[in-house]
């Protein structure tokens, strides 16, 4: 029988989450469907248990859910509760366990894809959202060699310093202190690129083979990417390695068995110019 997996979110038209389990699915001869839901804002849960009673084994979450997917599951893995949300859920007869891939994924693309180490290098991340609750967890137990979060708002930023210290340490900053310390990996995780807002941050913050990553992807050079390339950084990524691996993530968690990701980063890859 046909196994079910959906992502949900809204809106979803955009997602590519299905092309890339049903690559994984050919690639590993799983029998599965994977669809789309767009749930309305207030009816998560709803549309959640509708998915189950037809059978559904689990679900992608996406914009604006992943909080109430945490709150929606019976049990959740650390990284779920680290960030107060989940982006993924698996349906165990009446259980529901909650997963957030996001920040091991992209730990794995940086790793694993990309070839840069985590581990003793400075890393600094900008902003201080969802995303970057995502990767404290993944990121420390990398052991950084120093951890630097700078946002606009400080405030927010050392919030998430606090939320982390349990796992390691941290350190908030707004743009304005960055000058004098130089990085071996520098994240853009707010949502400028997607405004196609330029980030005051100075060129002088990469060190020689740094690697400058955006969260989004399929925008190609981003104003983020752009400035570094300015900055003379030769290393610069997007994020679709990210969403590939967080699906590759879920899909091993659901079935069992990882997919290989290089073919499908391939396919989905849209050129930095
Ligand atoms: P997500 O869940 O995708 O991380 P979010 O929680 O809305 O999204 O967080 C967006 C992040 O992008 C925040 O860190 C935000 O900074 P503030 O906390 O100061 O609001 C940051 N951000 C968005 N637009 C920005 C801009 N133009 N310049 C600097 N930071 C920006």
């Amino acid at each position: 029988m046909t196994d079910r997996y959906a992502v949900v979110g809204n809106p979803i038209t955009h997602s590519k989450s299905p092309q890339i389990h049903m690559a994984f699915a050919a690639q590993t001869g799983q029998d599965i469907d994977y669809g789309k839901l767009e749930s309305p804002i207030d009816g998560f849960a709803a549309t959640a248990n509708a998915f189950r009673v037809q059978g559904g084994l689990g679900l992608n979450v996406t914009v604006p859910f992943k909080l109430d997917a945490l709150a929606y599951a019976d049990e959740a893995g650390e990284a779920a509760r680290l960030c107060g949300a989940a982006n993924a859920l698996k349906f165990e007869g009446e259980r529901v366990l909650a997963e957030n891939f996001d920040g091991l994924g992209l730990c794995r693309d940086v790793v694993h894809n990309l070839g840069h180490r985590l581990s003793g290098q400075r890393v600094l991340i900008l902003g201080a959202g969802g995303a970057t609750r995502g990767m404290l967890l993944p990121f420390l137990a990398q052991q950084p060699a120093s951890l630097v979060i700078a946002n606009r708002s400080l405030d927010k930023a050392q919030e998430l310093v606090e939320l982390a210290a349990a796992h390691g340490d941290a350190q908030a900053c707004g743009y304005e202190d960055l000058g004098n310390d130089v990085f071996d990996l520098v994240f853009n995780a707010t949502s400028a690129s997607l405004f196609g807002q330029t980030l005051p941050i100075p060129h002088s913050i990469y060190a020689p083979d740094a690697l400058a990553y955006d969260l989004v992807y399929g925008k190609g050079l981003t104003p983020f990417l752009k400035e570094a390339q300015v900055a003379g950084v030769r290393h610069i990524a997007d994020g679709v390695g990210m969403l590939v691996e967080q699906a590759a993530e879920a899909f091993a968690w659901w079935r069992g068995l990882r997919p290989a990701t290089e073919a499908v980063i391939r396919e989905l890859t849209v050129p930095l110019v």
